[in-house]
């Protein structure tokens, strides 16, 4: 096979083309399957044709370890993130640094206060490693009660989760009071504030928790490409701690990324454009749904993420599997909120579908009229 066939066939070129016309957005649905995937949060429109092209040619470099490609992707993260490549660690999509942090303090001894519901990843991997875990029920806007876990911090506590976007609200904690509440709790426990959404956000008052590392707080924060990079399946994420947490945290670790993953990763990260449009497309999406939720005077949370926690009316045991025979994947129950439901934000033809199947479910059970 000649160099251009073999381009040809591994979609290098095809890729450059896309890259070329910037603004036709990459059509995915030959990967989706036929069930519209709105259950997982991801991002519909990645990965990037940047981050595509640099996936291919990251294909010559497969016979090399990764300490290169790592160290260039810690050296990129320091260097916009104002701290040192030292500060960072980069793991198998963020889920792994979620899953090692609680193990920094010892298995059994690990203490952990978190809120219900957030996103569950360390929280359920620190109890089946034997930690005892404090819930902290979210308040009455479904937002972290940060005094109440204040209260919750004692001798014992050696991890605090704060996941800031929460999953599955998409509510934000106010910045000042997270950052007391950082400030005064790391001086007691290790505080881990996930964020894993952070580039959707866009209320303006949102701060990052990465200047308090800066600062040597005892603070670990977590990013992904997973999402507005969509690079889920590659399995790139980091964690931005003090050195000698980070470097605990790396001997603990037990997986190393992949360069094709890194080296999309790198690209995607110095994609503004591509960031700023999914973003904008997925505001777009979120305003769509809360008319639709408005036309059925449904409940929902005005979501800083990219996916929307609104109250079907229906137990959520049912209205999954309606959506699903409607070809519609959403995510899983979260107690205690029974008749709520986490919906992602996909293409325009993904939440056309969407509506539909709420339309349909809704009408069907005859308990939401639509307002007029
Ligand atoms: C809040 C939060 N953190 C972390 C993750 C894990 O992402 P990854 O392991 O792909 O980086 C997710 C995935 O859905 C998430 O919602």
């Amino acid at each position: 096979m000649n160099r251009r066939n073999w381009l040809v066939n591994t979609g290098a070129l095809v890729a450059g083309q896309v890259l070329s016309s910037y603004q036709l957005w990459p059509s995915v649905p030959f990967r989706r399957g036929r069930e519209v995937r709105l259950q997982s949060n991801e991002n519909p429109y990645g990965p990037s044709p940047v981050a595509r092209k640099a996936m291919t040619e990251a294909f010559e470099e497969g016979n090399l370890y990764t300490a290169l490609p790592t160290e260039d992707f810690r050296s990129l993260m320091a260097k916009s993130l104002g701290v040192t490549p030292e500060h960072i660690a980069v793991g198998a999509g963020s889920g792994e640094i979620l899953k090692v942090a609680p193990l920094l303090c010892g298995r059994e001894k690990a203490e952990i206060v978190a809120a219900h519901p957030t996103f569950e990843l360390l929280v359920d991997y620190a109890r089946n490693i034997g930690a005892t875990i404090h819930q902290v029920p979210l308040d009455a806007d479904m937002k972290h009660d940060l005094a109440e876990m204040d209260r919750r911090v004692d001798g014992t506590t050696t991890l605090v989760y704060v996941c800031n976007p929460n999953n599955p609200t998409g509510t934000l904690v106010k910045s000042e009071a997270l950052q007391s509440f950082c400030e005064e709790v790391s001086r007691r426990a290790l505080v881990f504030v996930d964020e894993a959404y952070h580039e959707y956000v866009e209320d303006p008052d949102y701060r990052s928790m990465v200047p308090l590392v800066q600062k040597g707080f005892n603070v670990i924060v977590s990013r992904t490409a997973s999402k507005i990079h969509g690079l889920a399946g590659m399995r790139v994420g980091f964690g931005i701690g003090q050195p000698d947490t980070i470097r605990k945290l790396q001997r603990l670790m037990t997986g190393s990324v992949n360069v094709v993953g890194l080296r999309a990763a790198l690209a995607s990260y110095q994609d503004r454009d591509f960031q700023d449009s999914c973003r904008k497309r997925c505001s777009e999406g979120k305003k769509s749904l809360y008319q639709l939720f408005d036309t059925y005077t449904l409940s929902y949370v005005k979501s800083e993420a990219n996916f929307v926690f609104f109250r079907s009316g229906q137990s959520i045991e049912n209205f999954r599997p309606a959506m699903r025979e409607k070809g519609v994947l959403v995510a899983r129950p979260f107690p205690p909120y029974g008749d709520w439901c986490r919906v992602s934000i996909g293409t325009d033809d993904e939440m056309k579908q969407f509506s539909a199947a709420v339309s349909e479910i809704l009408e069907l059970s005859g308990k939401h009229g639509k307002a007029h």
